[in-house]
């Protein structure tokens, strides 16, 4: 019988440092609930002279990987560094090793995590990954395991913290970059915001949430994706006047035997459950034919939620070392595929600037019809009459995307129109 769990952390940045303080500040309660202590026993760390505000004792650290790969006392390497590389190599040089492996990183496993699963199956070890999706939220374990009798149809997500901590501020007025560089201050946003502002560390996780509840493999690659830096004011105000919010929404749907997924911002009616998520906060909201529909909320980001998920992870790998239960999770696939994204359909809010004369309400309403876009409303909310320019905005009813797309892209060039601002799909 084991003595104790020896930790291997690579990376002690925001999650690395809240999950040493956890794992030290609530070691007897860990080493109740798992048998034994767990205990870090080497850090890797890029710059060794780094100031760092943690209580983990410099002689732990390390800038050599095999300082950890190749100790054989370490059992769980804990992969906290993010980005693509050399974490994806460390990770499988770990998994080679022998030794088990607990993740915050959704890029790795949304591009690998099949070929990663395949290989801790063989090599016989656990790979586990909660915290890569939704921070503190155990969304992973739910899908992987609880909802192991439901088909389900549909996900709909706030899965990026710093997004919806940004759009939150900008619906009470606060101005996008100051939003950005608070949330940044947080520790919520990566090191680089693009990857959260423009779409990308939702569709990583997208990517990873879809394919474990279609069972299909959903690749980063195959999902579009838009972010939330076009926004303006302005939008938010009409979408408050119609009775919606600003989201940017992750979505995965079963249309008979293809999957639909997306990412972008959307508006959604002020009584859908997604609508009340503020902040920093991110919610699920799954279907699934025996649930009928659940909704998971907590916080998505920051230190402590984090670690939160990794130590779920670290209890039950080090118990499965300990007690000898593997908690072995299969690696689901079936020939599913995903849909083109110009076939998918939405209903449309269309922000657009145009000549203030008689029939140009006319002309536009022509050109949506020729696409077989039927409109829903059109309201003038502005006009400069000096300029003799009006803004108009328009809902339609449901239309693919490449219609949309098409009709747009005739509006623009119609000597009509000045400018075509926004446009947001609705929620459904
Ligand atoms: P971070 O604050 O930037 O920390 C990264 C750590 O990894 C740093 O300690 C850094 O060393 C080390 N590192 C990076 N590249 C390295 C390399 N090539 N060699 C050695 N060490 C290296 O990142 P984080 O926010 O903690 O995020 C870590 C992971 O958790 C990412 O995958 C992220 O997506 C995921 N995640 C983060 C959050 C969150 O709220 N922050 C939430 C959920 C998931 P130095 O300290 O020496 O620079
Ligand atoms: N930058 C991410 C977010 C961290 O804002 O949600 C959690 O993955």
């Amino acid at each position: 019988m084991k003595k104790s769990v020896e930790i291997g952390l690579l990376g002690a940045g925001v999650v690395g440092c809240g999950t040493y303080d956890v794992l030290t500040r609530k070691a007897e309660q860990i080493a109740e609930q798992v048998g034994v202590p767990v205990r870090v026993r080497r850090v890797l760390v890029r710059d060794l002279n780094k100031e760092r505000e943690t209580n983990i004792p410099a002689e732990l650290l390390t800038t050599r990987a095999e300082d950890i790969l190749e100790d054989p006392a370490i059992d769980v390497v804990v992969e906290v560094m993010g980005g693509e590389e050399p974490a994806r190599t460390l990770m499988m040089a770990a998994i080679e090793n022998g030794k088990h492996v607990v993740t915050a990183n959704k890029e790795v496993i949304a591009k690998f995590g099949f070929e990663l699963m395949r290989m801790a199956d063989e090599r016989g070890v656990d790979l586990f990954f909660e915290a890569s999706v939704g921070g503190g939220i155990p969304i992973i374990r739910v899908l992987r395991r609880d909802l192991l009798a439901n088909d389900i149809t549909a996900i709909q997500a706030i899965i990026n913290g710093t997004t919806n901590y940004i759009l939150t501020e900008m619906e009470r007025g606060q101005d996008y970059l100051d939003a950005l560089r608070h949330a940044q201050r947080l520790g919520y946003a990566e090191a680089d915001p693009r990857n959260d502002v423009q779409g990308v560390d939702a569709a990583y996780k997208l990517a990873i949430l879809a394919s474990l509840a279609f069972r299909a493999h959903v690749r980063p690659s195959d999902i579009r994706h838009a972010g939330i830096e076009d926004l303006q004011a302005k939008d938010f105000r009409y979408a408050h006047e119609m009775g919606y919010v600003i989201k940017l929404i992750a979505m995965a749907r079963r249309v008979e035997e293809e999957i639909e997924v997306a990412v972008h911002p959307m508006m959604i009616p002020n009584g859908h459950h997604l609508a009340s998520v503020k902040g920093v906060f991110n919610a699920v909201l799954i279907d699934g034919d025996q649930i009928d529909q659940m909704m998971l909320y907590g916080r998505g980001a920051g230190a402590q939620p984090t670690a939160s998920a990794v130590l779920a992870d670290l209890g039950a790998v080090a118990r499965n070392i300990v007690h000898g239960n593997p908690e072995r999770l299969g690696v689901p696939r079936n020939g599913r595929r995903v849909r083109q994204f110009e076939e998918m359909e939405a209903r449309f809010y269309i922000r657009l600037q145009v000549a203030d004369k008689p029939g140009v309400l006319a002309r536009i309403a022509q050109v949506l019809g020729d696409e077989s876009i039927s409109i829903a409303s059109v309201i003038q909310k502005e006009t400069d009459e000096t300029a003799r320019v009006a803004e108009l905005v328009i809902m339609t009813h449901a239309a693919t995307e490449k219609r949309v797309a098409e009709a747009l892209q005739i509006i623009r060039t119609l000597p009509i129109t000045r400018a075509v601002n926004t446009f947001i799909r609705v929620a459904r």
